[in-house]
C-alpha cells in the first residue's frame, strides 16, 4: 500500500454540484488560476529515450528479420544451422579487402543430387503475418561453372512451408539477388530455409528477410506496430543512440556514428555491449548492425516529429567497466565527429557533410538544436574532455545546446562534483538520471522546487521507478512503479521553467531477449503492448499544455499532502485548462477545484483515468490493457469543478474554453 486516506471524504460527499464553501467543511479545495502563468512549458518536454538494450533495435525496431546477416558475429555462423549432406559452407576472411565487412560464406553444392539447406533461426525466430509480403535478399557471387538455384521458404514451429519462392542468383561478381515470398499462415517463431539445388559454388552476404509492411514502407525499414507506439506519444524529442551504448565497454566498441551510414553492407558491425554484461541474462547473440544508424534515427524523429538528440561518445569508454580514456592530445577525432554530426544534420549541399545526407535521400535539414558529449559520465576527466568538446562546438555553432552528464545518480559526491562544476561552466543542459524506488519518486516532486531558475536547463534524461532494485531482473513494470511516476512528474511540470525534458528507460525490450527490466515497451516478434509507464508517459505527453498555472492547496503546491499531487497547466494553441491529479491512497478521493473563471469553459470536461486497485497489476502480452486510459465525460454542475477519482489513480481533467 502506498499511503491510507481517509476513505470517508469520498463517502460522505457526492460528486456534483456541492458549492465550494460546503464542501471545505469536508474535503479539500484546491485554487487554479488559468490566467496566472508561472512557467512556460517547452515542446520538447516530454521525449523518448532509444538504446540498442533488450533487442531494441536488432530483433526489435529495426525489421530485418535475419540474425547475423552477414557472419559478423564472434561465432560467425551463429544463428545459422545447415540441414543435408550435400554442400560444405566455408566462412572466408576477406578482411585485407573490406576491413568494414570482413566475412561472406562459401556454399560449395557438391552434386547435382542431394539435399542442402542453410537455415536462419531469426531473433528468437521470426514474426510472420498471414498475407504479408517479405522481400528476401542476398548479395552473391557465383564459380564460372556453377549452377546453383534457390528455394527460399519460411516454416512455421512446427516445420510447415508458410512462405515459398525460387531465386537464381546467377552472375560472376557480386551482385544483389531479391525475391518475393507471400505468407499463407502466421507464425511467431518462423525460421527462414535457404535451399540449394545444382551443383557449384556460391559466395554469400547480407543474406536478408524484411516484411513488406515496415514504418512508411521503406526498404531497410522499421517495425511499424513499435513506430505506431512511439509516434501516439506525440514526443518532444527523441535522444539516441543511448545510454551505455554510446561508451562502449572500451572504446574500440563505443557508438561510432559515422560507421551507421551509408550502405548497409558497409556498416560495421560491432558486438552490442549488453551482450553479456548481466551474468543473469546472458544473451550471447547480441551483436549490433547498425541498420538502425543515424541516417535512420534523424529521419525517425522527423517522422514522429520529435526533435532529434544524439548522444556522442566524449572519448571515454564506460566507467562501470574499462573506464578507458583517450588522452586529451588524442581528442581530435571525437571532436570532429561532434562537429561534422551539426554538419551532416544541418550543412547545406555545398558542405561535405550536408552533401551526403542530400545523397543519402535527405536534402532539406534535418535542423539538429542539441547533442549530448557524454554519457554517465563522472569525475575530472569528464569534465577536462567535456571543455575540450564545449569550446570547439560553440566557435563553430554557438547556438547548439549541449547536454552534459551528471554522472549515474541524482545525488551523492558524483552528482555534487559535476553539478557544481557545470553550473560553474556555464552549461547548457544537465542531464539526470534517477533509478530509484517507488517511494524516492512519491518522495521527491519537490526536487526542482529549489533549483536556480536562472542556471541549467534540466534534461530528466533516463528513469524508471525499481519495484525491487536498480537492474534486478525482477523488476516490474507494475502499477506502483507507474503511479509514483505519474506523481513525481506532476513536479518536473511544476517546475518546467528549469525543466526541458524528461524521457523515461529504456524504451523497448523483447519478451525473450531482455536485459534490462523495467522498460517502457514490451513485445514479441509479432505484437507489443505498452506497459503502465508507458500509458503515464504518454498522458503526460499528449496532455502538457503550453504554460503551467497555479495549482493550490491551502495556498500551496500539492506535491504529497495525504498522497495527493498534482498540477496544472494551459494550452494557449487549444484553449484548454488541464489538471493532472494523482491520488497515491488507497481511498476515492474527491476533489474540489475553485478554478478562476470557471464559467468561461464548456460545462462538460474530459476525464482521462488510469486506474487500479492493485499496486502489483501489470499489462503483459496476453492482457496488455489491464492498465490503459479509460475516458469519461463529466459534466460541471454550479459554480465548480468537483470530481471524485478512484483509489490508486492518475487522472488527467480537460477543460475546453467556449
Ligand atoms: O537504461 C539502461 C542504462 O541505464 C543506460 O544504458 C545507462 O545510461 C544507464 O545506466
Amino acid at each position: 500500500m502506498i499511503f491510507k486516506g481517509t476513505k470517508k471524504i469520498g463517502l460522505l460527499i457526492s460528486a456534483l454540484g456541492l458549492s465550494v464553501t460546503a464542501f471545505c467543511q469536508t474535503g479539500k479545495v484546491y485554487t487554479i488560476d488559468p490566467a496566472q502563468i508561472t512557467a512556460h512549458i517547452q515542446p520538447t518536454m516530454y521525449g523518448i529515450f532509444f538504446e540498442d538494450i533488450n533487442m531494441g533495435a536488432d530483433g526489435g525496431l529495426y525489421a530485418e528479420l535475419v540474425k547475423n546477416r552477414s557472419f559478423e558475429f564472434g561465432d560467425a555462423l551463429q544463428g545459422w544451422k545447415t540441414e543435408g549432406g550435400n554442400g560444405i559452407v566455408k566462412v572466408v576472411d576477406r578482411s585485407s579487402e573490406r576491413a568494414d565487412n570482413p566475412h561472406v560464406i562459401n556454399v560449395d553444392i557438391t552434386s547435382n543430387s542431394g539435399a542442402f539447406s542453410l537455415i536462419n533461426e531469426g531473433f528468437r525466430g521470426m514474426g510472420i503475418k498471414k498475407g504479408e509480403g517479405y522481400n528476401f535478399s542476398v548479395l552473391s557471387k557465383q564459380a564460372a561453372d556453377s549452377k546453383v538455384k534457390l528455394t527460399i521458404e519460411l516454416r512455421d514451429e512446427a516445420g510447415k512451408v508458410i512462405a515459398t519462392t525460387d531465386l537464381l542468383p546467377n552472375g560472376t561478381t557480386w551482385a544483389k539477388h531479391s525475391a518475393k515470398l507471400v505468407a499463407t499462415a502466421s507464425a511467431n517463431k518462423a525460421k527462414l530455409y535457404i535451399s540449394f539445388k545444382g551443383k557449384g559454388s556460391v559466395d554469400m552476404d547480407m543474406i536478408s528477410l524484411f516484411p513488406q509492411h515496415t514504418w512508411k514502407n521503406r526498404a531497410n525499414g522499421l517495425r511499424a506496430d513499435l513506430v505506431q507506439k512511439l509516434a501516439d506519444m506525440k514526443p518532444g524529442f527523441l535522444r539516441f543512440p543511448g545510454g551505455c551504448i554510446v561508451e562502449g565497454r572500451e572504446l574500440k566498441t563505443r557508438y561510432q556514428w559515422k560507421k551507421t551510414i551509408g550502405d548497409i553492407d558497409t556498416r560495421e558491425n560491432v558486438i552490442n555491449r549488453w551482450n553479456t554484461e548481466f551474468k543473469h541474462r546472458l544473451t550471447p547473440d547480441y551483436y549490433q548492425s547498425f541498420g538502425l544508424g543515424f541516417m535512420e534515427y534523424f529521419m525517425l524523429s522527423e517522422d514522429i516529429g520529435a526533435e532529434p538528440l544524439p548522444i556522442l561518445n566524449c572519448g571515454m569508454a564506460c566507467q562501470f567497466n574499462s573506464g578507458e580514456l583517450t588522452e586529451l592530445g588524442q581528442l581530435d577525432p571525437y571532436v570532429q565527429d561532434a562537429l561534422d554530426l551539426i554538419e551532416f544534420a544541418n550543412g547545406g549541399p555545398e558542405t561535405e557533410w550536408g552533401k551526403l545526407r542530400a545523397q543519402l535521400g535527405h536534402p532539406a535539414k534535418f535542423n539538429l538544436k542539441m547533442l549530448g558529449v557524454g554519457n554517465e559520465n563522472w569525475g575530472p576527466n569528464y569534465i577536462d574532455r567535456w571543455k575540450i568538446f564545449h569550446k570547439a562546438i560553440k566557435a563553430k555553432y554557438p547556438d547548439v545546446k549541449i547536454v552534459t552528464s551528471t554522472g549515474t545518480d541524482p545525488d551523492g559526491a558524483r552528482f555534487d562534483t559535476l553539478n557544481t562544476a557545470f553550473r560553474a561552466l556555464g552549461a547548457d543542459i544537465l542531464d539526470e538520471h534517477y533509478y530509484r524506488a517507488p517511494k524516492w519518486f512519491r518522495g521527491n516532486a519537490k526536487r526542482y522546487d529549489k533549483y536556480d531558475r536562472n542556471g541549467p536547463k534540466i534534461f530528466a534524461g533516463e528513469y524508471a521507478a525499481q519495484s525491487v532494485a536498480i537492474a534486478s531482473p525482477q523488476n516490474k513494470n507494475n502499477w506502483e512503479c507507474a503511479l509514483s511516476e505519474a506523481a513525481f512528474m506532476t513536479g518536473l511540470e511544476r517546475n518546467a521553467d528549469v525543466v526541458a525534458m524528461a524521457s523515461y528507460a529504456p524504451l523497448f525490450a523483447h519478451v525473450d531477449a531482455w536485459q534490462w527490466t523495467p522498460d517502457l515497451i514490451w513485445f514479441d516478434n509479432e505484437h507489443s503492448y505498452g506497459t503502465p509507464n508507458y500509458y503515464v508517459q504518454k498522458l503526460y505527453s499528449l496532455n502538457k499544455g503550453t504554460d503551467v498555472v497555479p495549482l493550490l492547496l491551502n495556498d500551496e503546491a500539492v506535491t504529497g499532502q495525504n498522497g495527493i499531487f498534482a498540477t496544472a497547466s494551459i494550452d494557449k494553441k487549444t484553449n484548454e485548462l488541464l489538471i493532472k491529479f494523482v491520488n497515491t491512497t488507497d481511498a476515492k478521493q474527491t476533489a474540489a477545484f475553485d478554478v478562476k473563471g470557471l464559467a468561461k469553459y464548456q460545462p462538460t470536461a474530459t476525464i482521462t483515468t488510469l486506474q487500479s486497485n492493485k499496486l502489483d497489476a501489470e499489462n503483459s502480452l496476453a492482457n496488455p490493457v489491464v492498465i490503459a486510459p479509460v475516458v469519461s465525460q463529466l459534466k460541471i454542475a454550479g459554480k465548480n469543478l468537483i470530481v471524485t477519482v478512484e483509489p490508486y489513480s492518475f487522472t488527467v481533467i480537460k477543460l475546453k474554453a467556449k
